[in-house]
């Protein structure tokens, strides 16, 4: 029987993986550009880490979890994100005492949830983030979403998103907005849903964030946390903002977006296709107390984090160069009409490869004309025809496979020839 993969997973190749290339390495310029660095954390962590870290009240701790025990009784989770993971390496490896701060770290990898899979919702996906740690400044906040946004315009797809904001405050303003949650929510409750009634008693911001239709219609008359912050969170908010607008970073406030994970204090924001809801492409926002929670010092962090597959789909539906982005790849194709010509093909293609000149070779035994054809299916620029007669003047026909013109170049001159075709030196 066939063995197919597990349900909520998905394999990314062909053309996607191409663009998944193209989005990672415009990622890790743009991070590169704000000093992060790379930093690679391990897949499975300790339960405990998320369930302190990531909240107990969150949907993603309480029913999303891929939990079990390892053979030594440990209970271990793959991660759910990546937060946690790198705020307890943080911890754990004391780059708070040893590099200056704040340090800047961005990542990607996989991500697992036990979510109902659907059109981009998956078992396990893709991330790739920031996490800037050590700093409480608020624009070190504005920094990350600054990177957010030029990375996006970076690959097409500044113009067709917007910045949902909105800032959860300080401790008091959450202890005082909590409290008139609960007061206007206490009338409501009995008919609202299981999961509202659970959120109530364990964080009430979070039944701001119900999808169950029946609960809208009591969420929308709610208390708006923009009434209750104190003058530090409101001060904060305001800076915020400005620098936003000065940064030209299209942003709508949204004092609804509470975020499902319950880390979070003061600036909050997700990232949206703005023509229609498919689900944000991205979010994160700062946190105060997380990096104490776990063990650490009393410092602040912010990061973001996109879901790679979301912004495949909307890169491969919405950018207009997105055709160009794939044919881009350049690649030499060799065709060798008998076994020398194979041999001294494979000694060409080897100095070409030390170039770092892509090529790849034909080792079926066709005519010149399916070679064409299949260097044309490749995308190939240029096409290396290697015959009896070539070797034995040790002269070779570069064919450019574009204007198809033909140049004819000695053995000694051939790879500067190619290098220069390939580069336009
Ligand atoms: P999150 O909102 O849970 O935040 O996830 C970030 C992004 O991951 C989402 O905006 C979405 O694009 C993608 N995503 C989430 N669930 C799925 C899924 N089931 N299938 C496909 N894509 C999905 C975090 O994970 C925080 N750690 C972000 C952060 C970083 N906050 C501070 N630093």
């Amino acid at each position: 029987m066939e063995i197919r993969n597990v349900k909520g997973t998905h394999d990314i190749f062909g053309e996607d993986s191409r663009i998944y290339g193209y989005i990672y390495d415009n990622f890790v310029a743009f991070a590169s550009s704000y000093n992060a660095k790379h930093i690679i954390i391990p897949v499975i962590e300790q339960s405990d880490l998320f369930q302190r870290g990531v909240g107990e009240a969150s949907d993603v701790v309480r029913k999303e979890m891929y939990t079990f025990l390892d053979k030594g009784n440990r209970s271990i989770t793959l991660r759910p994100e990546f937060t946690a993971g790198i705020v307890r390496s943080f911890i754990q490896n004391k780059m708070y005492a040893t590099m200056d701060l704040p340090i800047k770290l961005y990542y990607c990898g996989p991500v697992f949830r036990y979510e109902r899979p659907q059109a981009g919702r998956y078992r396990q996906f893709e991330q790739l983030g920031v996490e800037f740690l050590g700093s409480d400044s608020e624009m070190v906040d504005v920094e990350t979403i600054s990177l957010a946004y030029n990375f996006l315009k970076s690959i097409g797809l500044g113009e067709i998103v917007v910045f949902k904001i909105n800032s959860l405050g300080d401790e008091e303003t959450r202890d005082n907005y909590r409290l008139a949650l609960k007061e206007y929510f206490k009338e409501h409750l009995e008919n609202m849903c299981n999961d509202c009634k659970n959120r109530y008693e364990l964080n009430p911001l979070r039944i701001l964030d119900c999808k169950v239709e029946d609960d809208k219609k009591y969420i929308v008359n709610a208390p708006k946390i923009n009434d209750f912050y104190s003058s530090n969170s409101k001060i904060r908010f305001e800076k915020t903002l400005r620098a936003l607008d000065i940064l030209k970073i299209p942003y709508v406030v949204d004092n609804t977006l509470v975020r499902g994970l319950d880390y979070y204090s003061e600036t909050v924001y997700e990232i949206h296709f703005k023509d229609e809801d498919i689900g944000a492409l991205g979010a994160g926002g700062h946190y105060s107390n997380l990096i104490e929670e776990l063990g650490g010092p009393k410092l602040s962090g912010v990061g973001f984090s996109f879901g790679i597959e979301r912004l495949l789909s909307l890169f491969k539906d919405k950018n207009p160069y997105y055709k160009q982005v794939i044919e881009q790849e350049q690649i030499v194709y060799i065709m060798p009409i008998g076994e020398e010509s194979v041999l001294k093909g494979m000694e060409i293609a080897s100095k070409l490869r030390e170039e770092y000149i892509p090529c790849e070779m034909c080792f079926d035994n066709v005519k010149f004309g399916a070679m064409f054809k299949k260097a044309n299916r490749l995308h190939a620029s240029y096409a290396l025809i290697i015959g009896e007669e070539e070797i034995k003047n040790d002269t070779y026909k570069i064919k450019d496979l574009e204007s198809a013109t033909q140049i004819e170049v000695s053995g000694e001159q051939l790879i500067d020839k190619i290098k220069q075709l390939f580069f336009h030196l």
